[in-house]
């Protein structure tokens, strides 16, 4: 069995693939694997700065929206499409849609998305196995605000360090998808996201106390909706909605199929929409603590909301630096950013990878070696995109101003290819899917 996974085999089970491939051993091995995938960067580092540069509490309520109207709903048909067809998502459409091409077009969408989510992901993981070695060196202990914003200037623009991390990172993430420790790393997950939350808990109450909690929870939670729609100058823009609209899809790691791979795992018995409101509540509950404890201690020393992709790692070393165990947390924050991003890592990797091996036969030692080196390969514009490719650009943000690599690749692939993946998911599961088998999938397990 090529698989390998927190899997055993548990019922009896109706196609040979199922029985060749194995299955979740539970429900909750399910849930804790779906929000390995789920929780990661996307909740801790991007939801807050998203929120910082599209106006605070309107985009809040956007985000919250998206993931209950568009969020829950294409989980829930990403997991179905996966049992249904017991497969990898290029397979799973192929399958599924009685080989249309046009179908399976959608699959290698997601397979690009993969491609390209995960060559800059891992360069932002590589910032957060630095700041748990600056942590365990404690260079932030005692420093002023001005020196922790330095210090992540200062690693953003240094062409070896960001090579070495992403490397490092990348390198990480090829190993375990190869060796298959995936399973010794699943048990992990439940105790490392216990922790996580635990953590994260620990900073909420300390911004809540010690920082500024009025103005934290007001940007936060109270809308102000122009901000929803115009920009700067007063005029029209769609970006923000479109933003919280590619978070949700990217923080739920939905629209490219990785939850259609998870998807295939799940026993019949199990529930499909109980499944997908645990995984989104729990990952709405780590970026909302996330958020709380980011914005109290930010206005504490009022900095700018609108920081950028920095904000998490300029603003929580100011907490660790003032903390009683402020550097033990620190240390211990980091690390465990960086296991989640680590899992979900894995699973944008795992999507890639299962399709070379299950549709051209490839072996999984050459496909993961293969194609994790190619995201490796691409993953270095992004890494040196703050120093020696600084001014190229893909992309303009709102004021007209060249955006660096690495955030003009993390916006075509959330804001515009996850959604479009999204969209044709959904259709496909609404529309293409025949009736009874939606039904059955639905009502498997004793519905919602
Ligand atoms: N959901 C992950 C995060 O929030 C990122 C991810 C996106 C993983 C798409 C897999 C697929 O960090």
């Amino acid at each position: 069995m090529e698989f390998q996974g927190a899997l055993e085999m548990s019922s009896p089970i109706n196609g040979d693939d199922v029985i060749k491939r194995g299955l979740w051993s539970s429900r909750f091995m399910f849930i804790l694997a779906a929000a390995g995938s789920a929780i990661g960067l996307g909740n801790i580092w991007r939801f807050p700065y998203l929120v910082g540069q599209y106006g605070g509490g309107a985009f809040v309520i956007a985000y919250l929206v998206c993931i209950l109207l568009v969020g829950v709903p294409i989980l829930v048909a990403e997991i179905m499409i996966g049992r249904e067809s017991r497969k990898n998502p290029v397979g799973a459409f192929r399958r599924l849609s009685g080989g249309r091409p046009q179908w399976v077009l959608v699959g290698f969408l997601g397979v690009a998305s993969g491609f390209v989510i995960l060559s800059y992901y891992s360069v932002v993981a590589g910032w957060t196995l630095d700041y748990f070695t600056k942590s365990v060196s404690g260079v932030y202990m005692e420093a002023d605000v001005e020196t922790i914003g330095g210090l992540f200037g200062g690693l953003v623009t240094d062409p070896v360090q960001q090579l070495v991390w992403h490397t490092a990172f990348m390198g990480a993430v090829i190993a375990i998808v190869i060796f298959g420790v995936r399973q010794g790393l699943e048990r992990w997950i439940g105790v490392l996201m216990r922790l996580l939350f635990i953590l994260l808990l620990l900073l909420v109450i300390y911004g809540l106390v010690s920082g500024d909690a009025a103005a934290g929870l007001r940007y936060l939670f109270v809308p102000d909706w122009p901000k929803l729609y115009t920009n700067e100058a007063g005029e029209f823009t769609a970006m923000p909605m479109l933003a919280a609209m590619g978070q949700a899809f990217f923080t739920m790691s939905l629209g490219m199929g990785a939850m259609i791979t998870y998807g295939s795992y799940l026993s019949d018995d199990e529930s499909v929409p109980g499944a997908a409101i645990m995984v989104a509540a729990l990952d709405t509950i780590i970026a909302l603590l996330a958020g709380i404890a980011i914005y109290t201690i930010l206005f504490k020393y009022n900095l700018d909301p609108a920081q950028g992709p920095g904000l998490v790692f300029k603003v929580l070393p100011l907490a660790f630096a003032q903390m009683p165990f402020g550097r033990l947390i620190g240390i211990a924050f980091f690390l465990l950013l960086s296991f989640a991003a680590l899992t979900s890592a894995i699973s944008l990797l795992e999507v890639v990878v299962a399709h070379f091996i299950d549709d051209r036969k490839w072996r999984r030692r050459t496909a993961t070696l293969t194609l994790g080196g190619v995201i490796w390969g691409l993953g270095i514009f992004s890494a040196l995109s703050y120093s020696q490719l600084e001014g190229v650009t893909l992309l303009r943000d709102a004021e007209g101003q060249g955006m660096p690599i690495l955030d003009s690749v993390d916006r075509i692939a959330n804001n515009y290819m996850l959604p479009i993946g999204g969209l044709f998911i959904a259709l496909f599961a609404g529309w293409f899917m025949k009736r009874e088998k939606v039904k059955r999938q639905l009502l498997e397990g004793g519905g919602p």
